[in-house]
């Protein structure tokens, strides 16, 4: 695989100076950094976000703000280092409006997200993972269509890119936002979540018989 994943990594570090050129989105002018992704270009599993915050846009790294550390704590509970995993989000500029004391996260927009599909297609066609993990509403909606509503949805499987099966739990953002009884509650229905990627990556790799491998090039 070692071949396999120098050549992946080139890819990808060639698309992600594709991604920092891009300036289709007024984003693109106010962002610091573009945070295009990172991790291992052989993951089995993918984990998408929403779109960077505040300490993404600064270190130009998805996931390493609050949300970051309790995703790391998440993957950490199902034996996986946040190194084996392939880290990204929907948008790889910070989607910001101007708060009273400077400027505030917000969601991508349909433009945003439109404007940016092209750079996450790549990114699942390079790393070809195993199983998909959407984190919060607008990457389920990112992979599922506008009418997927995450409390009711949530926690199936479902065939993402690439026939990738695709789970969507709660965002950490939204963990930490909670308050009370809540938070038990929904951190034991992300538990169930991630449980079940688990079990998914844990099933055999499929077998490529023969005549299809053939088919594909695979012993030319
Ligand atoms: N939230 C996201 O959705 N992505 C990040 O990279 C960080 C926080």
């Amino acid at each position: 695989m070692d071949g396999e994943r120098s050549v992946r990594r080139r890819r990808l570090d060639d698309a992600a100076i594709a991604a920092a050129a891009c300036r289709k989105c007024a984003i693109g002018y106010q962002r610091r950094n573009n945070v295009y992704g990172e991790g291992d270009a052989c993951a089995r599993l993918m984990v998408v976000g929403e779109g960077p915050g505040e300490t993404e846009d600064q270190l130009g790294r998805p996931f390493v703000g609050r949300a970051g550390q309790l995703l790391d704590r998440m993957l950490q509970a199902i034996g996986l280092p946040r190194n084996d995993v392939y880290i990204c989000n929907t948008v790889k500029c910070r989607p910001t409006f101007e708060g009273p004391t400077g400027p505030r996260n917000r969601a991508p927009d349909a433009e945003e997200t439109e404007n940016c599909r092209r750079f996450l297609e790549e990114q699942i066609e390079i790393v070809a993972p195993r199983v998909i993990l959407a984190l919060g509403s607008p990457a389920a909606k990112w992979f599922l269509g506008p009418t997927f509503a995450i409390t009711r949805m949530r926690g199936r499987w479902y065939l993402g890119p690439r026939d990738v099966p695709l789970m969507v739990t709660f965002h950490p953002a939204y963990i930490l936002r909670l308050t009370g009884g809540q938070i038990d509650a929904v951190k034991r229905l992300v538990w169930d979540d991630l449980k079940a990627v688990r079990t998914k990556l844990d099933e055999p790799e499929p077998i490529v018989a023969p005549a299809e491998a053939a088919q594909v090039g695979l012993f030319e």
